[in-house]
Order: C-alpha cells, then sequence, then structure tokens
C-alpha cells in the first residue's frame, strides 16, 4: 500500500509529540509558520447495513456505489493532506473492503483493521488504538456531506476542545438525539429522542468526531460499546471541554433505501445532470433521474425513473422502473413494472412481475447476518 509521506508529516511527525511540544520554546514559532500536525483516521466500516438489505446481503454497506463511486471513497477524499494513515474498522465483508484498497490508492496507508465481532462503535474504536498515535479523526463511513474537516480542525483547536464532534440541524428532532449546546459550542449533554418542545436545540450528531487519544481511555476492550451513548456523556462529565462543530451545506446519512435513492436524486440535480451513464451502456429506453452502472442494458419502450442500476444488470423491453434499485448483474424480465423496489445482486425477476414496496432476495442469506438492525442508528 502507498504510504503518503511529504516534509510536512516528517517534521511534525518530530516536532509536534506531547513532550516536544512542552520542551520546545520554538514550537509557537512552527506552528505559527503552518507546519501541520499529522493525524490519523479511523473510518467505521463495520456494520451489516441491515436496513439496506437486500443490497447489504451481498456487499459492504460502505462499497455500496453512490454515482458509480464507492461510498467509503467520498469519505477519503474528505480527508485533509495531514491525515496519513487511515485504519478501516471493518468486520463483516471484510475480504470485499480489503480487495477494494489493494486496487484503489488513496495516497494515504491504509490499514484494514478486522474486528473479531461487532464491537459497536466505541468497541470498534478501541480496537483500532494500536494504530493511532496522536489526534485522530473518526468517521462514519455512510455519511455525503460538505464537511469541511479542516475547518473542524481549526474550530477543535480555538476552542482548546479535548473532543469535537460535526453537528447537523433535523426537524424531526423526536427521532434523534440531540444536542445541549452553550453559544460558543460547548456541549453539556445528549438528550435522546425529545419532544418537540423539550428539545434543547435541533443540532444531532453527524457521524464525524474529531478526539484526543485520552478517549481511549473510556472505552474497554473488547466490549460492544457505543461511542455515541456510552462515551461521549462520561467525557462531557470529566472534561467539560467537549464541543459540537454546525457546519453549512448538505449532510446525508445513507442508512436506509429511501435515503439511498435520495442521494442520488440530490447529487444528479447538484451536478446538473439528468441522469449518470456508466461505460458501455446500451441504453434503447427513457431514463430520468436515474444512475446506470457499467455495462448495463436497457430494452427497448422501458422506462426507469429516479432509480439506480449497477453494473451488468438488464433491463429488459417494456420494463418500468419507478424509485428502483437493481443489483449487480441483475435482470429484470420483459414488461415488468416496479415501483420502490430494490432487488439484490445476481437475481432475476421473471417476465410481467409487479412490485412494489419490496425486497427481493431468492438466494441464501449470509451466515450471521443479524435477522434485525444492531448497530445504532445515527443520531440516536
Ligand atoms: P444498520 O444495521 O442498518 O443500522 O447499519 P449499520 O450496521 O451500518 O449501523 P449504523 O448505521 O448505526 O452504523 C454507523 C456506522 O458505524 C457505519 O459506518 C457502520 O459501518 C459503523 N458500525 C456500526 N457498527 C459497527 C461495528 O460493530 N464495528 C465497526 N467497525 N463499525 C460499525
Amino acid at each position: 500500500m502507498p504510504i503518503f509521506s511529504s516534509y510536512e508529516s516528517i517534521v511534525s511527525d518530530t516536532f509536534e509529540s506531547e513532550r516536544f511540544i512542552r520542551i520546545c520554546p520554538l514550537y509557537g514559532i512552527i506552528k505559527s509558520i503552518g507546519v501541520k500536525r499529522r493525524m490519523e483516521a479511523i473510518i467505521l466500516a463495520g456494520g451489516f447495513g441491515t436496513r439496506l438489505r437486500p443490497l447489504t446481503y451481498s456487499r459492504a454497506k460502505s462499497l455500496l456505489p453512490i454515482m458509480n463511486k464507492p461510498m467509503i471513497s467520498y469519505l477519503i477524499d474528505m480527508l485533509p493532506k495531514e491525515v496519513d494513515k487511515v485504519v478501516l474498522a471493518v468486520n463483516y465483508r471484510k475480504k470485499q473492503i480489503e480487495e477494494f484498497f489493494e486496487s484503489y490508492d488513496c495516497g494515504k496507508e491504509v490499514i484494514v483493521n478486522d474486528e473479531p465481532k461487532p464491537l459497536g462503535t466505541g468497541g470498534a474504536v478501541k480496537f483500532a488504538e494500536q494504530h493511532i498515535t496522536d489526534r485522530f479523526f473518526v468517521m462514519n463511513s455512510d455519511i455525503i456531506c460538505s464537511l469541511d474537516l479542516d475547518e473542524m480542525i481549526r474550530f477543535h483547536e480555538t476552542h482548546h476542545s479535548k473532543s469535537t464532534i460535526s453537528l447537523w440541524p433535523v426537524e424531526n428532532v423526536s427521532e434523534f438525539g440531540v444536542v445541549e449546546i452553550k453559544d460558543d459550542g460547548n456541549i453539556t449533554r445528549f438528550v435522546e429522542k425529545p419532544r418537540p418542545e423539550d428539545a434543547p436545540s435541533n443540532l444531532i450528531n453527524a457521524g464525524a468526531y474529531l478526539l484526543e487519544p485520552f478517549v481511549f481511555d473510556y472505552i474497554k476492550t473488547g466490549e460492544l460499546i457505543s461511542m455515541e451513548k456510552q462515551i461521549f456523556p462520561q467525557i462531557i462529565r470529566d472534561t467539560n471541554r467537549f464541543y459540537g462543530y454546525h457546519f453549512k451545506g448538505y449532510w446525508m446519512d445513507i442508512g436506509r433505501i429511501s435515503s439511498y435513492l435520495q442521494v442520488h436524486e440530490f447529487l444528479l440535480k447538484r451536478r446538473k445532470q439528468n441522469n449518470l451513464i456508466g461505460e458501455n451502456c446500451k441504453n434503447h429506453g427513457d431514463l430520468k433521474n436515474s444512475t446506470l452502472g457499467n455495462n448495463v442494458v436497457i430494452g427497448k419502450g422501458s422506462s426507469v425513473e429516479s432509480s439506480i442500476i449497477f453494473d451488468n444488470a438488464i433491463i429488459e423491453e417494456q420494463v418500468h422502473l419507478d424509485h428502483c434499485v437493481i443489483g449487480e448483474q441483475g435482470v429484470v424480465g420483459p414488461r415488468s413494472k416496479l415501483t420502490y423496489s430494490v432487488v439484490g445482486d445476481f437475481e432475476t425477476i421473471p417476465p410481467e412481475s409487479i412490485s412494489e414496496n419490496q425486497p427481493i432476495w431468492t438466494q441464501p442469506i449470509p451466515e450471521g447476518y443479524p435477522k434485525k438492525q444492531i448497530g445504532n442508528v445515527i443520531g440516536e
């Protein structure tokens, strides 16, 4: 794996150790001329993604394509230059993630850190401790947003924060854990699913954290622990320097099929594109607000609206798809009509099928895949 190394990172290795900071009077000068501190990032990519089944029966949620690029690559692209090491906290479908990074050079050292069992967001962070040497980011792998992590670092530093989390405003506070926050961004507590009239704010955890290594001392090794529910409240209580960084722009958590479809509609609009069509596609039908992967065939007389079609799928003639996802190598038989339906990878839909609001999966469910959600929903 290529290792990103630069003058900045070598200098910061030497100059930014805690001890050096204490003893070197030149530190302030070095800092003021812009030498940045070397950093690491943990990307949480070990969830089963149960709410996105059947797509996640056959692939890691973080590899689901968003506008034909794996979701996780958007996160990697967001990371600031001084982040030179990325620890991928994985468990389910680890091999797929490893294979992806073998052929994708992101310019940073990548460590695939395989958990022996799902440890939750907190347990996964603790399990990555051995790879972390200094201040670090933790990012959920299922967010698409305009968060500027350089700005977040500046916010963290100017507020002398011990832990900073990104915040996003929502309308439906009663579905989330919202923060109680002072004007300067100091978070005093989380309030779970408040009634709108009792909500201390409309800001929720947006899934990106900037943390200092002392945080590891709060997490027990090898246990299923939620960072948001179990660890953050303790840090707030003990340090009183837990801050929220409220950013502007856009933020989407790709937790459900509806948000998976929405993020495509949003990005198409943002890029002022009617459709996104991959390589070697043969389209003989009508496309509207849709994304086609590579080598997709759309037959004559078919219409595809607000849908996502993965690589190598075949949509036969006179098919109507509306708000659907068709998995890789999926085949939709002629004269079928599918609305708000999700066809898993390698599935074949017989001719003249009608489906509304259905996940379609006929293959065996992978061993160990949970029957219901075990992760913690973002913001909750
Ligand atoms: P659902 O089953 O649909 O809730 O999805 P999920 O399993 O991805 O859970 P959730 O959306 O709450 O997860 C938020 C982020 O944390 C995602 O990026 C997950 O990949 C990650 N995550 C959740 N649980 C674990 C875990 O046990 N280990 C690791 N490494 N990551 C996790």
